[in-house]
């Protein structure tokens, strides 16, 4: 993967692809995809960053439109969350690939994957809280920071935003 970062506004690189075998990529609930994408979260967010595990799960997850990416195997890789607009902003988080199968290009499908969900309902930005460990990830997929960075649940994050034309 040899492209550079999108600048802030302009249109995003195209994804990476896919590990060369492929993947299942599924959209849905709570009720369908929660146990698998709890379980890589409390696996990446509690166990490897030590986040408090009564913050993990909350009410929005079952307002929330989720992805689930698996490995040809059928295990568990990737997941995140589309949350319901609030005036024709979305909010994506809860992005979460699996420690071993990282900077294989999973994150990005699944991100492109949400960011594609809020342009079909019509929603006019997407808007996320990124840890600044990930700020690089989000930039290269066309989101730009915004304000200052700040702590939740005990990490520097920052706000970022992408348009969504
Ligand atoms: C951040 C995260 C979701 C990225 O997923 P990933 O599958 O490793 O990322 P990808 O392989 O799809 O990377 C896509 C591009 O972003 C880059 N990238 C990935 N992680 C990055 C990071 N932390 N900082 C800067 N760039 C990054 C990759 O190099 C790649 O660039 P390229 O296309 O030019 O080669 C993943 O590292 C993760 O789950 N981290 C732990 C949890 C976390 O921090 N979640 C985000 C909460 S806001």
């Amino acid at each position: 993967m040899t492209t550079t970062p999108a600048a802030p506004g302009s249109d995003p690189l195209p994804a990476t692809a896919l590990p060369a075998s492929a993947a299942r990529l599924q959209l849905g609930g709570w009720e369908q995809l929660g146990p698998q994408a709890t379980a890589l979260r409390m696996a990446v967010f509690v166990h490897e960053q030590g986040i408090d595990p009564a913050l993990e799960l909350d009410e929005q997850d079952a307002l929330a439109l989720h992805a689930l990416a698996c490995d040809p195997q059928g295990q568990p890789v990737a997941t995140g969350r589309l949350l319901p607009a609030d005036q024709g902003v979305a909010r994506i988080g809860r992005m979460a690939v699996a420690r071993s199968q990282r900077g294989q290009g999973w994150g990005r499908v699944l991100l492109d994957a949400l960011v594609q969900a809020a342009r079909q309902r019509g929603d006019h930005a997407v808007l996320l809280h990124a840890q600044r460990s990930a700020e690089g990830f989000y930039l290269r997929a066309g989101f730009a920071s915004e304000g200052a960075a700040y702590e939740e649940a005990g990490i520097a994050h920052i706000n970022m935003r992408r348009a969504l034309a």
